[in-house]
C-alpha cells in the first residue's frame, strides 16, 4: 500500500491552488453577491490545462490520472465551489463518461476539444419530477431512420446557457425493455434546443446553473453513448465520475474553512486572549482537521480504484456522503467561530456554508447515501463487475 502522492500530483496541487487563488478568490465575492458568472472562467481553466486532467494524451488530454482530478478539485474549491462545478460536469460526468462508455471514434471526435476548453460539456438527468428517482425520467428519444428525435425538459442543469455539448440520458419512445434508457450527445446548436438560468439559488451564486429544453431536437444515431438500453447504467456511472470530483472539492471547502478560521482566531481576542486559545473553539477547528484528513483518504481510495479499473460505486457513495457532511459542519462551525462577522459578506465563511448545503443536495442526496450505505452494509445492494470501465492508468 503507497500513501504517498507523487510530484506531479504536487505540483498540480500547486498549479490549481494558485489558479484558484490568483484568478478566482479576487472576483468571487462580487460575483457571488450579484448572482452572476463569469464565462471566462471556463476559458482560463482550459488554458491553464485543468480540463485535460485524468485524459490520455491521444485525445488531447494531460495523460495524468484519476487523483490529479480530485486533487484539482479540492484546490479548486478551496477557492469557490462554482470552479470545481466546472470540472465536475465537464470532466466529470461529461469527459470521463465518454471515456468510460463512449467508441474510439467518439472519443476521438469530441474529446480534443473538450480536453483543452475549446468545447465545454455537460450533463442532463435530473428533470423537474425525477431527482432522486432517476428512473423517472420523462424525456423522450424517438428514432427516425439514422436519427432521434428529443422531446422534453431537464433541469438543474449545471453550465445549461454555456456548455456546447450535454451528455443527456432519455427514455427511449415506444419500447416495453426493461431498461428503455439511452444516453446522447445534445450539440447546443441543434435546432429545438434551447436553455434558461434559474434565479434565486441559496449557494452557487457565481456559477451558471439552468433549465435545458428539446423541442423535437434531431440528432445522429452516431451521437449515441453506449447502445440502446445502456442510458441509465450510463448515468450512473457518470455519477460516480461526479461525485468523486464532488467529493474532492468537500474537502477543498474545509480547508478553505481553516485558512479562514486559523487566521481569524489568531487575530480576535476576547478577554485578553486570542480565541485560538479557547478549547470551544479548537474542538472545532480540530473537527476540522479531522474531516480534512478523513475527506481525503476517502477520495485518494476512490481516484486510485478508478486508476485501477476497479468498481467503486459504494466507496464514491460514501466518500460523497461523508466529505459533504463533513464539509458542511465545517462552514457552519467557521459561521459560529466568525461570530457576527461570519453571518454577513465581509467574511468568506457565510459563501463556505451556502454552498456547502448545495453539496449534500446535488449528486445524491444525504438520504439517498444514507439509504445505499444502509442497503450495501444489509446485503440489500452489491456492487457486481460492470462490462465498461474507464481506461485504466497509466493510459495505453
Ligand atoms: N455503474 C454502472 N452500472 C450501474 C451503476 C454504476 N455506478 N449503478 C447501478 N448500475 C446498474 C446496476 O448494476 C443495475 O443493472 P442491472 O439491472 O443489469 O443489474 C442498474 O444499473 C440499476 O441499478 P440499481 O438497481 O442500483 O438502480 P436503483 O433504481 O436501485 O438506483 C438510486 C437507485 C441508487 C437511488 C439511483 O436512482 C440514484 O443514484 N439516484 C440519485 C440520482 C442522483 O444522484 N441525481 C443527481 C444528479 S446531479 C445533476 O443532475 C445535477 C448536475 O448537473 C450536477
Amino acid at each position: 500500500m503507497e500513501f504517498a502522492l507523487t510530484a506531479e500530483h504536487e505540483q498540480i496541487r500547486e498549479a490549481a491552488y494558485k489558479f484558484g487563488q490568483n484568478v478566482i478568490v479576487p472576483s468571487v465575492g462580487e460575483l457571488d453577491r450579484q448572482h452572476t458568472s463569469d464565462p471566462e472562467t471556463l476559458k482560463k481553466l482550459g488554458e491553464a490545462g485543468l480540463l485535460g486532467l485524468g485524459i490520455p494524451a491521444k485525445w488531447g488530454g494531460t495523460d495524468t490520472d484519476y487523483i490529479s482530478v480530485g486533487i484539482a478539485c479540492e484546490e479548486l474549491e478551496r477557492a469557490d465551489s462554482t470552479a470545481r462545478v466546472v470540472m465536475s460536469v465537464h470532466v466529470g460526468l461529461h469527459c470521463m463518461t465518454m471515456m468510460q462508455w463512449g467508441t474510439e471514434e467518439q472519443c476521438a471526435k469530441w474529446l480534443p476539444d473538450l480536453a483543452t476548453g475549446k468545447k465545454i460539456g455537460a450533463f442532463g438527468l435530473t428533470e423537474p419530477n425525477a431527482g432522486s428517482d432517476a428512473a423517472s425520467m420523462k424525456t423522450t428519444a424517438r428514432r427516425e431512420g439514422d436519427e432521434y428525435v428529443l422531446n422534453g425538459e431537464k433541469t438543474w442543469i449545471s453550465l445549461a446557457d454555456y456548455a456546447d455539448q450535454f451528455l443527456v440520458i432519455a427514455r427511449l419512445a415506444e419500447t416495453d425493455a426493461k431498461a428503455p434508457y439511452a444516453a446522447f450527445i445534445v450539440e447546443r446548436d441543434r435546432p429545438g434546443f434551447s436553455s434558461r438560468a434559474i434565479k434565486g439559488k441559496l449557494g452557487v451564486r457565481a456559477g451558471n446553473t439552468g433549465q435545458i429544453f428539446f423541442d423535437n431536437v434531431r440528432i445522429p444515431a452516431s451521437n449515441m453513448i453506449g447502445q440502446e438500453g445502456d442510458g441509465f447504467k450510463v448515468a450512473m456511472s457518470a455519477l460516480d465520475h461526479g461525485r468523486y470530483t464532488v467529493a474532492a472539492g468537500a474537502v477543498g471547502i474545509i480547508t478553505a474553512c481553516m485558512d479562514a478560521c486559523c487566521k481569524y482566531v489568531n487575530e480576535r481576542s476576547v478577554q485578553g486572549e486570542v480565541i485560538g486559545k479557547k478549547q470551544l473553539v479548537q474542538q472545532m477547528i480540530a473537527k476540522m482537521a479531522r474531516g480534512r484528513d478523513i475527506g481525503r483518504l476517502l477520495y485518494y481510495q476512490v481516484g486510485w480504484m478508478k486508476n485501477t479499473g476497479k468498481r467503486h460505486t459504494r466507496e464514491v457513495s460514501m466518500a460523497k456522503w461523508v466529505n459533504c457532511e463533513a464539509a458542511f459542519e465545517a462552514a457552519n462551525n467557521a459561521v459560529e467561530i466568525h461570530g457576527a462577522y461570519g453571518y454577513c459578506d465581509e467574511f468568506p465563511v457565510e459563501r463556505y456554508f451556502r454552498n456547502s448545503r448545495g453539496a449534500m443536495i446535488y449528486e445524491g442526496t444525504h438520504e439517498i447515501h444514507t439509504i445505499m450505505q444502509a442497503e450495501y452494509a444489509l446485503g440489500y445492494r452489491e456492487d457486481k463487475p460492470i462490462a465498461r470501465t474507464l481506461p485504466t492508468f497509466p493510459f495505453a
